[in-house]
């Protein structure tokens, strides 16, 4: 495996995999854990090599969020990857990424509005920015996302579509399912700050939302139903509910009822020292993908 912090030597490494066959990004913050690893088993399925960047974007950051305190492992990232059969790490610095003078920023309207663009402004643009170069710089023929990030991925998609992207077609964008903790919690790097007491707690997050989908398709009230569900997390020991709403699945239009649509429903809240955010379908028969 190579681990590689330069555009050259990175251009070179992905010339050189690519005469193997297709190429499979895994694009990460690192601070790697089993969801991350799922990415890159099913992206070693589509492809012949699989790249996982790691860069911790701070155009994603809000003032006053996680930037400093997002953890930061290279070596032990890179030891997982190394006996996960990657054959390239591309870990840029700041400096590589966003070099003295750089002025560029990609915004996707529409899908990045509301959610969790309404609650950190700037986020999918610099989702987006991040993601648009990642993509020009490896070239992948296709790249992999968790679904835990369901905005992120419908953001990503909106764009490679918008902009003609080849490398990867917007098909090749490929969703995978949520990876969970055995008590139901998805798993996420920012799990890490919660204190042991709020790890049990959290657990309330993915089971009342169950407990909200189960009522909405057997005809609950919509927004009833949205109302029970923050009042359960704040009662299960969540601080405060940032939003909990039914979307369209693909165009995440708001849903104040569920008729024949693919919903979806998304969650952020925040619990001690962590916003956790989450996703499942409301009202179909588990389709994963968006479309
Ligand atoms: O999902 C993430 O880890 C990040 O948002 C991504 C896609 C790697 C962009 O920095």
């Amino acid at each position: 495996m190579q681990t590689i912090d330069r555009l050259d030597p990175l251009r070179r490494s992905v010339d050189a995999l690519r005469q193997d066959g297709p190429l499979a990004l895994v694009p990460t913050m690192g601070a790697l854990h089993d969801g991350h690893l799922t990415l890159v088993r099913e992206a070693a399925k589509h492809a012949a090599h699989v790249a996982v960047s790691i860069f911790v974007n701070p155009r994603q950051f809000g003032a006053g969020e996680d930037l400093d305190a997002y953890p930061r492992q290279l070596k032990r990232d890179c030891d997982l990857l190394a006996s996960e059969g990657v054959s390239l790490v591309w870990a840029p610095g700041l400096e590589v990424m966003y070099p003295a003078g750089y002025a560029t920023n990609i915004s996707v309207s529409g899908v990045s509005e509301g959610l969790c663009g309404g609650d950190r402004p700037g986020h999918f643009d610099g989702v987006a920015t991040v993601v648009c170069k990642l993509f020009q710089q490896v070239r992948p023929d296709s790249a992999f996302f968790g679904e835990k990030d369901w905005q992120q991925l419908a953001v990503i998609r909106r764009m490679a579509r918008d902009l003609d992207f080849t490398h990867p077609h917007a098909e090749q964008i490929i969703g995978v399912p949520t990876v969970r903790e055995a008590d139901g919690l998805a798993m996420s790097s920012r799990n890490a700050y919660l204190s042991a007491e709020d790890r049990l707690r959290a657990a309330i997050l993915p089971r009342a939302m169950r407990e909200a989908i189960s009522r909405i398709e057997a005809g609950g009230e919509v927004a009833a139903c949205l109302s029970q569900l923050e009042q359960s997390l704040v009662a299960g020991g969540f601080a405060s509910v940032d939003y909990a709403e039914l979307r369209e699945a693909s165009s995440l239009a708001s849903l104040e009822a569920l008729r024949s649509a693919r919903g979806r429903l998304i969650v952020a809240a925040r619990i001690g020292h962590a916003r956790l955010i989450d996703n499942m379908p409301v009202g179909h028969d588990g389709v994963a993908n968006i479309t």
